[in-house]
């Protein structure tokens, strides 16, 4: 569908969960969060019927967030019933990996077609700090389980954050020349959580292309894509960076998400929602359509910077 603007919408975000089995320190406060009532939380039913909606409209892409989606119970059984909505080219995941070891398998069997990690550092201490606890080796077991499944190519999402992880630049990257990856290095956004742990932890992606100047910028932009692509001249993998902060893209946005509470929201950076729980298919699709018609062109933090949102990320799914 195209929005008021020019834009072809056809990329659903749906956050299944808020919950998560790590607390990055950019994500979620460490006391954690409050569980949310069973009942204020999407049903599995209620996805399918926003996604059936969703493709009647013209979705052809949706990617199931989180918080950390596969603590999500029975998300194996949403997977295999999305994998069967005729029109839906491209069923993909955004996961922090750690329960991918276990769990890849059975994604593939279920029809996922695709997965994007989270992984912020590849040294076990600075792991376990910026999650809170997290354990890189499940991680690491999690990103072999899915190779070994055939996913491909897997995209590593990496928060650039200022003295933490910029000296690991190069080791990031360096992972594109051997390995058919995808590693995406990402500005981060001051959304949420990052407002109270540390706005001066924003590095521009510009320090990625300083730091390796041999990276060649691969032409063109797939549609909607908000990453702009680079390889090494002899790199298998690529390196994309998405720097939502130094470059703005919402002139190319094709996408849309929708809350683990129900909550259609149709900008990223706007605090306007349209509640989309307990609609009927029909109504699902009016809702959806309002929401795409009324995208705003740009965040406000084009013209007046930005503002704390009500919402941290593990409640919009990045
Ligand atoms: P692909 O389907 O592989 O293109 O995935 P993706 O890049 O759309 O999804 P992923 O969940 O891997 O997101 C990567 C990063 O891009 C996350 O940090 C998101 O927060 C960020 N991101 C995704 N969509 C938007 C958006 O509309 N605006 C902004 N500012 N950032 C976004
Ligand atoms: N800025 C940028 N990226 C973020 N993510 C979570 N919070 C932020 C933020 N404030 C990333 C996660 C994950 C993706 C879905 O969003 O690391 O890779
Ligand atoms: Fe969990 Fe991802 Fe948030 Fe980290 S960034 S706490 S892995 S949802």
């Amino acid at each position: 569908m195209i929005d008021a603007y020019g834009r072809n919408i056809d990329y659903l975000r749906i956050s299944v969960t808020d919950l998560c089995n790590l607390r990055c320190k950019y994500c979620r406060p460490e006391a954690g969060i409050k569980k949310k009532a069973h009942e204020d939380i999407l049903s599995l039913e209620e996805i399918e019927n926003i996604s059936k909606a969703a493709v009647e409209i013209g979705i052809r892409k949706i990617r199931l967030t989180g918080g950390e989606p596969l603590v999500r119970k029975g998300i194996l059984q949403l997977i295999t019933r999305l994998s069967r909505i005729k029109g839906l080219e491209d069923l993909g995941l955004t996961t922090n990996g750690t329960l991918l070891g276990e769990n890849a398998r059975n994604l593939r069997k279920a029809g996922l077609q695709r997965i994007n990690i989270s992984l912020d550092s590849l040294n076990q201490e600075k792991y376990r700090r910026i999650t809170r606890g997290g354990n890189l080796a499940d991680v690491l077991e999690g990103i072999q389980a899915a190779k070994a499944e055939g996913f491909s190519p897997i995209k590593l999402n990496v928060v650039l954050i200022q003295g933490f992880n910029d000296e690991e630049i190069a080791d990031f990257a360096r992972l594109a020349l051997t390995e058919e990856m995808e590693i995406r290095f990402i500005e981060l956004m001051p959304l949420g959580e990052v407002y109270r742990w540390d706005l001066a932890k924003y590095l521009s992606n510009k320090e990625v292309l300083r730091q390796i100047p041999e990276l060649v910028p691969l032409p063109g932009k797939e549609h909607g894509s908000v990453v702009k692509m680079y390889r090494f001249p002899q790199g298998r993998g690529r390196i994309g960076l998405i720097s939502p902060i130094s470059s703005h893209f919402c002139g190319a946005c094709n996408r849309i998400r929708v809350t683990s509470d129900g909550k259609l929201k149709p900008c990223l950076h706007s605090d306007r929602e349209i509640d989309l729980k307990n609609a009927d298919l029909g109504n699902l699709k009016n809702l959806l359509m309002k929401g795409i018609y009324t995208k705003p062109e740009n965040h406000a933090a084009e013209k007046t910077g930005f503002v704390p949102g009500k919402r941290n990320m593990n409640q919009i799914g990045g």
